[in-house]
Protein backbone atom coordinates (compact mmCIF):
# COMPACT_ATOMS: atom_id res chain seq x y z
CA UNK A 1 0.00 0.00 0.00
CA UNK A 2 1.22 3.31 -0.74
CA UNK A 3 0.09 6.38 1.71
CA UNK A 4 0.27 9.06 -0.41
CA UNK A 5 -1.92 7.33 -2.83
CA UNK A 6 -3.98 6.03 -0.71
CA UNK A 7 -4.68 9.46 1.07
CA UNK A 8 -5.31 10.70 -2.17
CA UNK A 9 -8.06 8.57 -3.13
CA UNK A 10 -9.64 8.53 0.37
CA UNK A 11 -10.58 12.24 0.20
CA UNK A 12 -10.75 12.39 -3.74
CA UNK A 13 -13.88 9.90 -2.51
CA UNK A 14 -15.56 11.97 0.06
CA UNK A 15 -15.84 15.26 -2.77
CA UNK A 16 -11.99 16.59 -2.66
CA UNK A 17 -10.11 17.69 -5.19
CA UNK A 18 -6.49 17.18 -5.61
CA UNK A 19 -4.61 19.81 -6.19
CA UNK A 20 -0.61 19.88 -6.99
CA UNK A 21 2.02 20.29 -4.49
CA UNK A 22 2.97 23.77 -4.76
CA UNK A 23 6.90 24.92 -5.28
CA UNK A 24 8.97 24.71 -2.27
CA UNK A 25 10.09 28.07 -2.54
CA UNK A 26 6.88 30.27 -2.52
CA UNK A 27 6.25 32.15 -5.21
CA UNK A 28 3.87 35.23 -3.74
CA UNK A 29 5.01 35.07 -0.22
CA UNK A 30 8.13 36.92 0.78
CA UNK A 31 7.33 36.44 4.34
CA UNK A 32 9.09 32.70 4.13
CA UNK A 33 11.92 31.34 2.78
CA UNK A 34 9.99 27.93 2.15
CA UNK A 35 6.70 26.71 2.31
CA UNK A 36 6.61 24.88 5.76
CA UNK A 37 2.86 23.34 5.69
CA UNK A 38 -0.35 22.67 3.69
CA UNK A 39 -1.93 25.19 3.93
CA UNK A 40 0.64 28.04 3.22
CA UNK A 41 -0.04 28.59 -0.84
CA UNK A 42 -3.55 28.28 0.59
CA UNK A 43 -3.75 31.45 2.71
CA UNK A 44 -5.73 33.67 0.50
CA UNK A 45 -8.31 30.74 0.09
CA UNK A 46 -8.54 30.65 4.02
CA UNK A 47 -9.16 34.08 4.68
CA UNK A 48 -12.40 33.81 2.11
CA UNK A 49 -10.99 33.98 -1.61
CA UNK A 50 -13.13 31.31 -3.89
CA UNK A 51 -10.80 28.12 -4.40
CA UNK A 52 -11.29 27.54 -8.29
CA UNK A 53 -11.70 23.65 -7.41
CA UNK A 54 -14.09 24.35 -4.94
CA UNK A 55 -14.30 23.65 -0.64
CA UNK A 56 -12.93 20.22 -0.38
CA UNK A 57 -8.68 19.83 -1.20
CA UNK A 58 -7.06 17.45 -0.67
CA UNK A 59 -2.45 17.41 -1.81
CA UNK A 60 0.61 16.07 -0.08
CA UNK A 61 2.53 19.28 0.01
CA UNK A 62 6.69 19.69 -0.04
CA UNK A 63 7.64 21.49 3.15
CA UNK A 64 11.20 22.37 4.42
CA UNK A 65 11.10 23.58 8.20
CA UNK A 66 14.50 25.04 9.65
CA UNK A 67 13.24 24.98 13.44
CA UNK A 68 13.97 21.31 13.79
CA UNK A 69 17.27 21.98 12.46
CA UNK A 70 19.35 20.66 15.71
CA UNK A 71 17.14 17.86 15.83
CA UNK A 72 18.25 16.35 12.66
CA UNK A 73 20.07 13.28 13.56
CA UNK A 74 17.13 11.52 15.54
CA UNK A 75 15.07 9.36 14.84
CA UNK A 76 11.86 11.42 14.22
CA UNK A 77 12.97 14.91 12.54
CA UNK A 78 13.19 16.12 9.19
CA UNK A 79 14.11 19.68 7.39
CA UNK A 80 12.53 18.33 4.09
CA UNK A 81 8.92 16.49 4.53
CA UNK A 82 6.09 16.03 2.95
CA UNK A 83 2.55 16.59 4.30
CA UNK A 84 -0.72 15.43 3.28
CA UNK A 85 -3.23 17.37 3.86
CA UNK A 86 -7.04 18.20 3.29
CA UNK A 87 -8.68 21.37 3.63
CA UNK A 88 -12.69 22.31 4.20
CA UNK A 89 -12.97 25.96 2.97
CA UNK A 90 -16.13 27.03 4.74
CA UNK A 91 -17.85 23.23 4.31
CA UNK A 92 -17.55 20.63 6.84
CA UNK A 93 -15.95 21.43 10.32
CA UNK A 94 -15.06 19.55 13.05
CA UNK A 95 -17.35 16.55 13.14
CA UNK A 96 -17.16 15.66 9.81
CA UNK A 97 -12.93 16.44 10.10
CA UNK A 98 -12.57 14.25 12.62
CA UNK A 99 -14.92 11.54 11.51
CA UNK A 100 -12.91 11.34 8.54
CA UNK A 101 -9.64 11.16 10.16
CA UNK A 102 -10.73 8.39 12.40
CA UNK A 103 -12.23 6.33 9.60
CA UNK A 104 -9.32 6.80 7.25
CA UNK A 105 -6.92 6.09 10.09
CA UNK A 106 -8.87 2.99 11.55
CA UNK A 107 -10.62 1.32 8.35
CA UNK A 108 -8.42 2.71 5.75
CA UNK A 109 -5.09 1.77 7.28
CA UNK A 110 -6.14 -0.38 10.09
CA UNK A 111 -4.71 1.01 12.86
CA UNK A 112 -6.35 -0.02 15.89
CA UNK A 113 -8.19 3.18 17.59
CA UNK A 114 -6.65 1.64 21.18
CA UNK A 115 -2.87 2.82 19.82
CA UNK A 116 -4.38 6.45 19.71
CA UNK A 117 -4.87 9.31 21.99
CA UNK A 118 -5.89 13.03 21.51
CA UNK A 119 -5.16 16.49 22.46
CA UNK A 120 -7.74 18.99 22.19
CA UNK A 121 -7.82 22.77 23.12
CA UNK A 122 -8.55 23.64 26.44
CA UNK A 123 -9.20 27.36 25.86
CA UNK A 124 -8.20 30.93 26.60
CA UNK A 125 -9.98 33.94 27.81
CA UNK A 126 -11.61 34.31 24.55
CA UNK A 127 -11.77 30.91 23.11
CA UNK A 128 -13.94 28.68 25.25
CA UNK A 129 -12.75 24.64 25.90
CA UNK A 130 -13.24 22.67 22.61
CA UNK A 131 -15.79 20.36 23.90
CA UNK A 132 -17.16 19.99 20.46
CA UNK A 133 -14.40 17.64 19.62
CA UNK A 134 -13.59 16.19 22.59
CA UNK A 135 -17.61 14.87 22.51
CA UNK A 136 -16.84 13.80 18.28
CA UNK A 137 -13.80 11.73 19.39
CA UNK A 138 -15.62 10.10 22.30
CA UNK A 139 -18.56 9.38 19.98
CA UNK A 140 -15.95 7.48 17.98
CA UNK A 141 -15.04 5.20 21.05
CA UNK A 142 -12.13 7.04 22.32
CA UNK A 143 -12.15 6.82 26.10
CA UNK A 144 -12.20 9.84 28.21
CA UNK A 145 -8.80 9.31 30.02
CA UNK A 146 -7.01 9.33 26.44
CA UNK A 147 -8.08 12.88 25.46
CA UNK A 148 -6.17 15.81 26.85
CA UNK A 149 -7.01 19.42 27.16
CA UNK A 150 -3.83 21.59 26.32
CA UNK A 151 -3.29 25.04 26.00
CA UNK A 152 -2.53 27.51 23.25
CA UNK A 153 1.12 26.84 22.96
CA UNK A 154 0.41 23.01 21.96
CA UNK A 155 -2.60 23.21 20.83
CA UNK A 156 -3.38 26.55 19.05
CA UNK A 157 -2.47 26.80 15.53
CA UNK A 158 -0.64 29.73 13.37
CA UNK A 159 1.38 29.69 10.64
CA UNK A 160 4.28 32.32 12.04
CA UNK A 161 2.86 35.57 13.83
CA UNK A 162 -0.24 36.03 12.28
CA UNK A 163 -2.46 35.08 9.44
CA UNK A 164 -5.65 32.20 9.43
CA UNK A 165 -5.32 29.92 12.52
CA UNK A 166 -7.32 28.54 15.01
CA UNK A 167 -7.59 25.57 18.16
CA UNK A 168 -6.80 22.17 17.03
CA UNK A 169 -6.86 18.59 17.56
CA UNK A 170 -4.43 16.38 17.35
CA UNK A 171 -3.84 12.90 16.98
CA UNK A 172 -0.99 10.56 18.54
CA UNK A 173 0.02 7.08 17.96
CA UNK A 174 1.77 4.81 20.85
CA UNK A 175 4.80 4.35 18.93
CA UNK A 176 6.38 1.44 21.00
CA UNK A 177 5.63 -2.48 21.73
CA UNK A 178 5.68 -1.68 25.49
CA UNK A 179 1.90 -2.03 26.63
CA UNK A 180 0.09 0.59 25.86
CA UNK A 181 -0.84 2.88 29.42
CA UNK A 182 -4.41 3.20 29.96
CA UNK A 183 -4.13 6.80 30.40
CA UNK A 184 -2.90 9.17 27.94
CA UNK A 185 0.04 11.26 29.13
CA UNK A 186 1.11 14.06 25.93
CA UNK A 187 4.33 14.25 27.64
CA UNK A 188 5.55 10.83 27.01
CA UNK A 189 7.45 10.24 24.17
CA UNK A 190 6.29 6.99 23.08
CA UNK A 191 3.22 8.89 22.31
CA UNK A 192 4.12 10.71 18.72
CA UNK A 193 1.63 13.09 16.69
CA UNK A 194 0.98 12.17 13.46
CA UNK A 195 -2.00 13.90 12.61
CA UNK A 196 -2.73 18.15 13.37
CA UNK A 197 -6.80 19.28 12.51
CA UNK A 198 -6.78 22.67 12.65
CA UNK A 199 -10.15 24.77 12.75
CA UNK A 200 -9.37 27.53 11.35
CA UNK A 201 -12.26 30.56 12.37
CA UNK A 202 -10.22 33.42 13.03
CA UNK A 203 -7.22 35.74 11.43
CA UNK A 204 -4.67 37.39 13.58
CA UNK A 205 -3.98 40.49 12.21
CA UNK A 206 0.53 41.74 11.94
CA UNK A 207 -0.92 44.12 15.40
CA UNK A 208 -2.09 40.97 17.66
CA UNK A 209 -6.03 41.66 17.10
CA UNK A 210 -7.66 38.58 16.51
CA UNK A 211 -10.93 38.56 14.02
CA UNK A 212 -13.17 35.87 12.59
CA UNK A 213 -12.44 34.64 9.43
CA UNK A 214 -15.26 34.73 6.74
CA UNK A 215 -16.06 31.34 7.05
CA UNK A 216 -15.11 28.33 9.06
CA UNK A 217 -12.50 26.23 7.67
CA UNK A 218 -10.83 22.65 8.30
CA UNK A 219 -6.86 22.70 8.00
CA UNK A 220 -5.01 19.28 8.08
CA UNK A 221 -1.82 18.27 8.18
CA UNK A 222 -0.13 14.42 7.91
CA UNK A 223 3.36 14.17 8.41
CA UNK A 224 4.22 11.44 6.10
CA UNK A 225 7.32 9.77 7.00
CA UNK A 226 5.63 9.78 10.77
CA UNK A 227 2.83 7.60 9.13
CA UNK A 228 5.12 5.51 7.11
CA UNK A 229 7.09 4.34 10.01
CA UNK A 230 3.63 3.69 11.91
CA UNK A 231 2.38 1.62 9.04
CA UNK A 232 5.54 -0.15 8.69
CA UNK A 233 5.96 -1.03 12.51
CA UNK A 234 9.82 0.89 13.27
CA UNK A 235 10.52 3.18 15.91
CA UNK A 236 12.89 5.22 13.61
CA UNK A 237 12.04 6.60 10.17
CA UNK A 238 15.17 6.11 8.87
CA UNK A 239 14.27 2.71 8.37
CA UNK A 240 11.45 2.77 6.67
CA UNK A 241 11.28 2.16 3.00
CA UNK A 242 11.51 6.03 2.25
CA UNK A 243 14.86 5.77 3.39
CA UNK A 244 16.39 1.97 3.00
CA UNK A 245 17.95 2.55 0.10
CA UNK A 246 19.48 6.11 0.37
CA UNK A 247 21.11 4.81 3.87
CA UNK A 248 21.95 1.84 2.38
CA UNK A 249 24.05 3.97 -0.59
CA UNK A 250 25.56 5.46 2.04
CA UNK A 251 26.74 2.35 4.12
CA UNK A 252 27.94 1.41 0.38
CA UNK A 253 29.79 4.74 0.01
CA UNK A 254 31.23 4.57 3.78
CA UNK A 255 31.55 0.97 3.97
CA UNK A 256 30.41 1.45 7.79
CA UNK A 257 27.02 0.08 8.73
CA UNK A 258 24.19 2.36 9.59
CA UNK A 259 24.57 0.63 13.53
CA UNK A 260 26.48 2.62 15.51
CA UNK A 261 27.28 5.33 12.69
CA UNK A 262 22.91 6.77 12.89
CA UNK A 263 24.02 10.06 13.12
CA UNK A 264 26.09 11.27 10.71
CA UNK A 265 23.91 8.89 8.43
CA UNK A 266 20.58 10.24 9.08
CA UNK A 267 22.28 14.10 8.93
CA UNK A 268 23.68 13.01 5.54
CA UNK A 269 20.43 11.51 3.97
CA UNK A 270 18.07 14.35 5.54
CA UNK A 271 20.05 17.40 4.46
CA UNK A 272 21.48 15.48 0.67
CA UNK A 273 17.50 14.81 0.22
CA UNK A 274 16.61 18.33 1.19
CA UNK A 275 18.94 19.59 -1.01
CA UNK A 276 18.03 17.75 -3.73
CA UNK A 277 14.07 19.22 -3.19
CA UNK A 278 16.02 23.13 -2.90
CA UNK A 279 17.82 22.94 -5.88
CA UNK A 280 15.55 21.45 -8.22
CA UNK A 281 12.86 24.14 -7.74
CA UNK A 282 11.95 26.09 -10.57
CA UNK A 283 13.34 28.94 -8.76
CA UNK A 284 16.82 28.19 -9.63
CA UNK A 285 18.38 28.12 -6.18
CA UNK A 286 22.27 28.07 -5.99
CA UNK A 287 24.07 27.59 -3.23
CA UNK A 288 25.13 31.61 -1.58
CA UNK A 289 25.60 33.60 1.17
CA UNK A 290 22.06 34.40 1.63
CA UNK A 291 18.48 33.47 1.77
CA UNK A 292 17.80 30.27 0.47
CA UNK A 293 21.00 29.91 -0.85
CA UNK A 294 22.59 29.89 1.90
CA UNK A 295 20.47 27.58 3.88
CA UNK A 296 21.04 25.48 0.41
CA UNK A 297 24.55 25.86 1.31
CA UNK A 298 24.51 25.12 5.10
CA UNK A 299 22.92 21.63 4.87
CA UNK A 300 25.67 20.48 1.74
CA UNK A 301 28.42 21.54 4.02
CA UNK A 302 27.10 19.81 7.12
CA UNK A 303 26.47 16.64 5.09
CA UNK A 304 29.83 16.83 3.59
CA UNK A 305 31.51 16.93 7.50
CA UNK A 306 29.39 14.08 8.15
CA UNK A 307 30.74 12.19 5.44
CA UNK A 308 34.21 12.93 6.07
CA UNK A 309 33.74 11.97 9.89
CA UNK A 310 32.25 8.93 8.19
CA UNK A 311 35.60 8.59 6.45
CA UNK A 312 33.77 8.69 2.93
CA UNK A 313 36.52 9.56 0.03
CA UNK A 314 35.89 12.87 -0.60
CA UNK A 315 37.32 12.85 -3.83
CA UNK A 316 34.93 10.37 -4.87
CA UNK A 317 31.02 11.50 -6.10
CA UNK A 318 29.25 10.00 -2.92
CA UNK A 319 27.59 12.93 -2.77
CA UNK A 320 25.70 12.33 -6.95
CA UNK A 321 25.29 8.60 -5.55
CA UNK A 322 23.44 9.60 -2.61
CA UNK A 323 21.11 12.51 -4.44
CA UNK A 324 20.39 10.46 -7.42
CA UNK A 325 19.11 7.81 -4.95
CA UNK A 326 16.94 10.64 -3.61
CA UNK A 327 15.69 11.48 -7.53
CA UNK A 328 14.83 7.95 -8.45
CA UNK A 329 12.57 7.91 -5.09
CA UNK A 330 10.48 11.12 -5.96
CA UNK A 331 11.04 11.72 -9.63
CA UNK A 332 7.71 10.42 -10.50
CA UNK A 333 6.23 12.59 -7.98
CA UNK A 334 7.40 15.57 -8.29
CA UNK A 335 8.03 17.19 -12.13
CA UNK A 336 11.01 19.66 -10.95
CA UNK A 337 13.35 16.79 -9.78
CA UNK A 338 12.99 14.76 -12.69
CA UNK A 339 13.44 18.26 -14.77
CA UNK A 340 16.22 19.56 -13.17
CA UNK A 341 17.99 16.33 -12.11
CA UNK A 342 21.17 17.26 -14.34
CA UNK A 343 20.95 21.11 -11.95
CA UNK A 344 21.21 19.40 -9.27
CA UNK A 345 23.71 16.82 -9.14
CA UNK A 346 25.98 20.03 -10.90
CA UNK A 347 25.00 22.12 -7.66
CA UNK A 348 26.18 19.59 -5.34
CA UNK A 349 28.78 19.02 -7.20
CA UNK A 350 30.00 22.14 -7.29
CA UNK A 351 29.57 23.11 -3.90
CA UNK A 352 31.35 19.59 -3.13
CA UNK A 353 34.67 20.67 -5.37
CA UNK A 354 34.39 24.08 -3.66
CA UNK A 355 34.04 23.47 -0.02
CA UNK A 356 37.01 20.09 -0.34
CA UNK A 357 39.31 22.76 -1.25
CA UNK A 358 39.21 24.36 2.41
CA UNK A 359 37.54 21.62 4.69
CA UNK A 360 40.86 19.75 5.85
CA UNK A 361 42.64 22.98 6.03
CA UNK A 362 39.97 23.97 7.85
CA UNK A 363 39.08 20.87 10.47
CA UNK A 364 43.15 21.34 11.46
CA UNK A 365 42.63 25.32 12.09
CA UNK A 366 39.88 24.14 14.28
CA UNK A 367 41.57 21.32 16.13
CA UNK A 368 44.28 24.43 16.61
CA UNK A 369 41.99 26.75 17.95
CA UNK A 370 40.37 24.32 20.38
CA UNK A 371 43.52 23.09 21.61
CA UNK A 372 44.88 26.67 22.29
CA UNK A 373 41.73 28.28 23.82
CA UNK A 374 42.29 29.52 27.82
CA UNK A 375 38.39 29.64 28.22
CA UNK A 376 35.53 27.34 27.07
CA UNK A 377 34.30 29.41 24.40
CA UNK A 378 35.53 29.75 20.57
CA UNK A 379 35.75 33.55 20.28
CA UNK A 380 34.48 36.13 17.40
CA UNK A 381 37.86 35.94 15.73
CA UNK A 382 38.51 32.40 15.21
CA UNK A 383 34.59 32.45 14.18
CA UNK A 384 34.89 34.92 11.57
CA UNK A 385 38.37 33.38 10.46
CA UNK A 386 36.55 29.89 10.03
CA UNK A 387 33.65 31.18 8.17
CA UNK A 388 35.96 33.78 5.96
CA UNK A 389 38.56 31.84 5.60
CA UNK A 390 37.65 28.24 5.53
CA UNK A 391 33.90 28.56 4.32
CA UNK A 392 32.35 27.31 7.63
CA UNK A 393 29.52 28.31 8.04
CA UNK A 394 29.09 29.49 12.08
CA UNK A 395 26.08 26.94 12.56
CA UNK A 396 29.07 24.29 11.45
CA UNK A 397 31.59 25.67 13.70
CA UNK A 398 28.85 25.77 16.80
CA UNK A 399 28.13 21.90 16.40
CA UNK A 400 31.68 21.07 16.06
CA UNK A 401 32.55 23.29 18.96
CA UNK A 402 29.38 21.33 20.37
CA UNK A 403 30.76 18.13 19.83
CA UNK A 404 33.66 19.27 22.12
CA UNK A 405 31.65 20.94 24.69
CA UNK A 406 32.90 24.03 23.63
CA UNK A 407 30.60 27.31 23.14
CA UNK A 408 31.22 29.86 20.27
CA UNK A 409 30.52 33.82 20.59
CA UNK A 410 27.92 33.74 17.96
CA UNK A 411 26.66 37.51 18.70
CA UNK A 412 30.58 38.38 18.29
CA UNK A 413 30.78 36.54 15.01
CA UNK A 414 27.89 38.76 13.99
CA UNK A 415 29.08 41.91 14.81
CA UNK A 416 32.34 40.76 12.75
CA UNK A 417 30.08 39.86 10.38
CA UNK A 418 28.30 43.01 9.46
CA UNK A 419 31.09 45.05 9.94
CA UNK A 420 32.86 42.71 7.34
CA UNK A 421 30.28 43.52 5.34
CA UNK A 422 29.91 46.96 5.51
CA UNK A 423 33.45 47.43 4.74
CA UNK A 424 33.22 45.13 1.72
CA UNK A 425 30.28 47.53 0.78
CA UNK A 426 32.22 50.37 1.15
CA UNK A 427 34.81 49.32 -0.98
CA UNK A 428 32.75 48.32 -3.63
CA UNK A 429 31.15 51.69 -3.67
CA UNK A 430 34.60 52.88 -4.50
CA UNK A 431 35.02 50.90 -7.00
CA UNK A 432 31.67 52.13 -8.58
CA UNK A 433 32.87 55.58 -8.75
CA UNK A 434 35.95 54.69 -10.41
CA UNK A 435 34.46 52.95 -12.94
CA UNK A 436 30.56 53.54 -12.95
CA UNK A 437 30.14 56.95 -11.87
CA UNK A 438 27.58 57.46 -9.36
CA UNK A 439 26.12 53.93 -9.68
CA UNK A 440 26.49 52.87 -6.17
CA UNK A 441 24.95 56.18 -4.64
CA UNK A 442 21.85 56.57 -6.63
CA UNK A 443 21.12 52.95 -5.92
CA UNK A 444 21.24 53.88 -2.29
CA UNK A 445 19.18 57.40 -2.26
CA UNK A 446 16.64 54.40 -3.78
CA UNK A 447 17.26 52.65 -0.82
CA UNK A 448 16.40 55.04 1.62
CA UNK A 449 13.62 55.86 -0.20
CA UNK A 450 11.88 53.05 -0.01
CA UNK A 451 11.97 53.05 3.82
CA UNK A 452 10.12 56.83 3.42
CA UNK A 453 8.02 55.22 0.55
CA UNK A 454 6.31 52.27 3.17
CA UNK A 455 6.29 54.96 6.10
CA UNK A 456 4.31 57.17 4.09
CA UNK A 457 1.78 54.72 3.01
CA UNK A 458 1.48 53.65 6.04
CA UNK A 459 0.29 56.90 7.28
CA UNK A 460 -1.92 57.66 4.48
CA UNK A 461 -3.84 53.93 3.78
CA UNK A 462 -3.29 52.77 7.15
CA UNK A 463 -0.76 50.49 9.37
CA UNK A 464 -1.82 47.16 7.46
CA UNK A 465 0.43 48.36 4.53
CA UNK A 466 3.48 45.76 4.72
CA UNK A 467 6.31 45.86 2.00
CA UNK A 468 6.09 42.41 -0.18
CA UNK A 469 8.98 43.14 -1.97
CA UNK A 470 10.81 46.02 -3.92
CA UNK A 471 13.40 46.33 -6.86
CA UNK A 472 16.02 49.29 -7.03
CA UNK A 473 17.90 49.97 -10.49
CA UNK A 474 19.80 53.22 -11.53
CA UNK A 475 16.82 54.59 -13.43
CA UNK A 476 13.83 54.00 -10.31
CA UNK A 477 12.65 52.04 -7.36
CA UNK A 478 9.96 49.69 -7.65
CA UNK A 479 7.72 48.57 -4.43
CA UNK A 480 5.30 46.39 -3.76
CA UNK A 481 2.67 47.37 -0.51
CA UNK A 482 -0.21 44.92 0.47
CA UNK A 483 -3.18 46.89 -0.01
CA UNK A 484 -6.61 46.16 -1.16
CA UNK A 485 -7.24 48.92 -3.70
CA UNK A 486 -5.86 50.82 -6.26
CA UNK A 487 -5.05 54.07 -4.82
CA UNK A 488 -6.56 56.91 -5.71
CA UNK A 489 -4.71 60.44 -6.57
CA UNK A 490 -5.59 61.95 -3.47
CA UNK A 491 -3.58 59.25 -1.65
CA UNK A 492 -1.01 59.13 -4.38
CA UNK A 493 -0.31 62.45 -4.53
CA UNK A 494 -0.64 62.76 -0.28
CA UNK A 495 1.78 59.89 -0.20
CA UNK A 496 4.39 61.98 -2.45
CA UNK A 497 4.17 65.23 -0.82
CA UNK A 498 4.78 63.17 2.62
CA UNK A 499 8.46 61.28 1.31
CA UNK A 500 8.82 64.92 -0.36
CA UNK A 501 8.28 66.65 3.17
CA UNK A 502 10.62 64.07 5.27
CA UNK A 503 13.72 64.54 2.60
CA UNK A 504 12.96 68.53 2.90
CA UNK A 505 13.09 68.41 7.10
CA UNK A 506 17.02 66.95 6.44
CA UNK A 507 15.79 63.79 8.72
CA UNK A 508 18.95 61.72 10.12
CA UNK A 509 19.24 58.29 9.24
CA UNK A 510 21.20 56.40 12.16
CA UNK A 511 21.77 52.48 12.67
CA UNK A 512 21.99 50.54 15.76
CA UNK A 513 23.42 46.83 15.62
CA UNK A 514 20.86 44.57 18.00
CA UNK A 515 19.35 41.28 18.64
CA UNK A 516 16.47 40.24 16.65
CA UNK A 517 14.10 40.20 19.37
CA UNK A 518 15.31 43.35 20.29
CA UNK A 519 14.31 44.97 16.96
CA UNK A 520 10.93 43.55 17.09
CA UNK A 521 10.10 44.66 20.77
CA UNK A 522 11.69 48.48 19.89
CA UNK A 523 9.00 48.52 16.82
CA UNK A 524 10.99 48.12 14.18
CA UNK A 525 9.37 47.09 10.73
CA UNK A 526 10.47 43.82 9.21
CA UNK A 527 9.83 42.19 5.60
CA UNK A 528 11.15 39.01 5.79
CA UNK A 529 11.73 38.29 9.79
CA UNK A 530 12.68 34.60 9.32
CA UNK A 531 15.34 35.65 6.87
CA UNK A 532 17.17 37.46 9.54
CA UNK A 533 20.24 36.73 11.43
CA UNK A 534 20.13 36.44 15.04
CA UNK A 535 21.90 40.10 15.05
CA UNK A 536 20.69 42.65 12.80
CA UNK A 537 20.69 46.25 11.89
CA UNK A 538 18.23 48.92 12.45
CA UNK A 539 17.85 51.65 10.32
CA UNK A 540 16.12 54.60 12.08
CA UNK A 541 15.18 58.02 9.87
CA UNK A 542 14.23 60.91 11.84
CA UNK A 543 11.46 59.31 14.19
CA UNK A 544 9.59 58.60 11.03
CA UNK A 545 11.01 55.07 9.89
CA UNK A 546 12.57 52.09 11.55
CA UNK A 547 13.36 49.30 9.74
CA UNK A 548 15.57 46.00 10.03
CA UNK A 549 17.36 45.89 6.73
CA UNK A 550 20.92 45.61 5.77
CA UNK A 551 21.25 49.12 3.98
CA UNK A 552 23.47 50.66 2.80
CA UNK A 553 21.21 54.07 3.54
CA UNK A 554 22.49 57.43 3.19
CA UNK A 555 23.34 59.77 6.12
CA UNK A 556 20.44 62.38 5.64
CA UNK A 557 17.67 62.64 3.59
CA UNK A 558 18.50 65.99 2.42
CA UNK A 559 20.56 63.82 -0.67
CA UNK A 560 17.58 62.06 -2.06
CA UNK A 561 16.17 65.37 -4.05
CA UNK A 562 12.96 64.90 -5.30
CA UNK A 563 10.31 62.07 -5.07
CA UNK A 564 8.24 61.26 -7.78
CA UNK A 565 5.65 58.36 -8.27
CA UNK A 566 5.37 57.60 -11.68
CA UNK A 567 2.78 54.57 -11.94
CA UNK A 568 0.69 52.51 -9.43
CA UNK A 569 -0.03 49.57 -10.51
CA UNK A 570 -1.42 45.81 -9.53
CA UNK A 571 1.17 43.62 -8.68
CA UNK A 572 -1.06 40.39 -7.58
CA UNK A 573 -3.62 39.54 -5.22
CA UNK A 574 -3.94 42.19 -2.45
CA UNK A 575 -0.28 43.47 -3.83
CA UNK A 576 -0.10 47.32 -5.42
CA UNK A 577 3.28 47.91 -7.02
CA UNK A 578 4.56 51.86 -6.89
CA UNK A 579 7.46 52.63 -9.90
CA UNK A 580 8.87 55.97 -8.26
CA UNK A 581 11.91 58.13 -9.37
CA UNK A 582 14.29 60.80 -7.53
CA UNK A 583 15.29 63.67 -9.61
N1 LIG B 1 -1.22 23.53 9.33
C1 LIG B 1 -1.23 22.47 10.28
C2 LIG B 1 0.15 21.99 10.61
O1 LIG B 1 1.08 22.32 9.92
C3 LIG B 1 -2.10 21.36 9.83
O2 LIG B 1 0.32 21.26 11.55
Amino acid sequence: MNLKDEYIKYFVEHGHVQIPSAPLIPENDPSVLFNTAGMQPLIPYLMGKPHPEGKRLVDYQKCVRLTDLDSIGDKTHHTFFEMLGNWSLGDYFKKESIEYSFDFLTNVLKIPKEKLAITVFKGDKDIPRDEVSANVWKSLGISEERIAYLGVEDNFWIAGDSGPCGGDTEIFYFRSNDEVPAVFDPNDERWVEIWNNVFMEFNKAKDGTISELPSKNVDTGMGYERVVAVLEGVDDNYKTSIWKEIIEVIERVSNKPYLGNEVSMRIIADHIRTSVFISADYAGIKPSNTDQGYILRRLIRRAIRHAKKLGIDMNSDYICEIALEVIKKYENYYKEIKDNKEVVLEVLKNESIKFNKTLEKGLKEFSKIISHLDSDTINKEMAFKLYDTYGFPIELTEEMALENNLKVDTDGFYEKFREHQELSRTASAGKFKGGLAGTGEIETKYHTATHLLNAALKKVIGNDVHQKGSNITSERMRFDFSCDHKLSDEEKQEVEALVNKWIKEGLEVTMEVMSKEEALKSGAEAMFIEKYADIVNVYSIGDVSKEICGGPHVKNTKELGTFKIKKEEASSAGVRRIKAILE
